[in-house]
């Protein structure tokens, strides 16, 4: 990815944006269905699955630890090799762009004695891999560059696990993950205690392949505990669409006049939803339309129609639901009358990019007014949006569907410097917004 020239685009005023159609599979769930698959043993079949960058790279990840991830039919399958059975890959593993495939596998590679080198692109390689290494570390991973904290990193895994008790400093389902996948392979209980509840994929898909989860809530904290030594079975899994892409079709469409759009199938699990909370909050005419569940995950067909808007305030306990949209909920915000503030952002400055800074600075770049007080985002809202700005992407997919999802309402059209690494997390981006009649054009 990071090897291909940028390709700037600019997305023009558009015609009211009309249709029903579907978004891909969800990103986190696809991740965690061929890591689990990979850990089970027997086959796992995937529907539906995500064949973005991120989670093309997860797949060749465990074909290189041994569990190989093939497709046929359009279905994805996975050949497990059970906890503690994959073996040492012969290259490093490359996960380009992908926190969640990173942070993963660590605890993959924790609970086997292997080496496995890791690295990924340049963003990837600025985030802050502590987090996870901290508590990995506690249990017994190894890392061979001592005191090294990103990647590239190269890590000794054990078949001697200590199983740990964890308090989640930052609101992190990957770290959380990370903890209980390597708590599979530990002997007795792994517990990771949360302050905030994060998104919960790991703890029903793990159920789902036959390890035993538990949750506790207690005094506002959540305890999740993954009873060691665990033997998973390979399942079939469906893979619902992904809230976080749908995010820009439904967002498009309530920006743009004469809207009417519904996308089919998508994930809301309420650990995700928080954008959509919000958007209700803000005068939103969105509706969750034939709510039903699938693969042990609420889904449902997310109506969204013109709308006028107006300034809210987003409350800091609601970020972990909706951390990955605030880019695109901060464009939308400027069509918005009136102020809108997004308290507790800390996590947003460590994602692909400093997501705070890029997302005010192309706000600004597009003649809305916007400050940043320490974690705190607020949008000063006017109803339109002139538009006519370049933004500064910084490798970062969501800031540039984000931008790319503003400028098909301004006055002018907004320009991205870079649109290639959309493909890390949602290749059909621009096809399915044309499809709506969303209007884009080279820059
Ligand atoms: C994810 C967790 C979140 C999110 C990311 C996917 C996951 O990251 O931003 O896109 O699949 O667990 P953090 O755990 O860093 O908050």
């Amino acid at each position: 990815m990071s090897d291909t020239a940028p390709r700037p685009l600019a997305a023009t005023r558009s015609g009211p944006l009309r249709g029903r159609l579907r978004v891909p599979g969800d990103k986190s769930i696809s991740h965690r269905a061929l890591i689990f698959g990979a850990l089970a043993t027997g086959v796992t079949r995937i529907t539906g699955l995500l064949e973005a960058e991120d989670v093309v790279n997860t797949a060749h990840a465990v074909t290189a630890l041994g569990a190989p991830a093939t497709k046929q039919n359009g279905v994805w399958s996975v050949k497990g090799r059970g906890v503690g059975g994959l073996s040492q890959p012969a290259a490093p593993l490359d996960f380009g762009n992908s926190g969640t495939g990173t942070r993963l596998m660590m605890g993959v590679v924790a609970g086997h004695p292997i080496t496995v080198a890791m690295r990924g692109d340049a963003s990837l390689s600025r985030r802050p891999m502590r987090r996870v290494l901290g508590p990995l570390k506690q249990m017994g991973l190894e890392v061979v560059e001592e005191g090294k904290e990103t990647l590239p990193l190269t890590l000794r895994g054990t078949a001697n696990l200590t199983p740990i008790e964890y308090v989640l400093p930052v609101p992190s389902a990957q770290v959380k993950s990370a903890i209980l996948i390597a708590g599979l392979a530990a002997p007795g209980a792994t517990t990771v205690v949360e302050k905030e509840p994060t998104r919960d994929h790991t703890e029903r898909m793990l159920r789902y392949f036959g390890a035993d989860v538990r949750c506790e809530q207690k005094d506002g904290l959540t305890r999740i505990t993954v009873k060691g030594d665990a033997e998973l079975a390979g399942r079939d899994v469906v893979v619902p669409g992904d809230p976080s892409s749908a995010a820009f079709l439904v967002c498009a469409a309530l920006l743009v006049p004469g809207s009417d759009v519904t996308v089919e199938g998508v994930l809301v699990n309420e650990t995700r939803t928080g954008l959509y909370t919000t958007l209700k909050e803000m005068g939103a005419d969105i509706d969750f339309l034939n709510e039903r569940e699938e693969g042990g995950e609420p889904i449902a067909d997310i109506r969204a129609r013109h709308s006028t808007l107006k300034g809210v305030a987003v409350p800091a306990h609601r970020a972990p639901s909706m951390i990955d949209e605030y880019p695109v909920l901060a464009a939308v915000a400027g069509f918005a009358t009136g102020d809108t503030r997004m308290d507790g952002l800390a996590e947003l400055k460590v994602k692909e990019s400093d997501r705070l800074a890029a997302t005010a600075a192309g706000l600004a770049a597009n003649g809305v007014r916007a400050s940043v007080e320490g974690d705190t985002l607020i949008v000063h809202g006017t109803g339109k949006v002139k538009g006519g700005g370049r933004v500064a992407t910084h490798l970062d997919h969501r800031i540039a569907m984000a931008f790319l999802t503003m400028g098909l309402a301004s006055d002018e059209p907004v320009t991205v410097d870079d649109t290639t690494m959309i493909a890390t997390s949602f290749p059909e981006f621009r096809g399915l917004m044309e499809q709506l009649g969303a209007t884009y054009r080279a820059a």
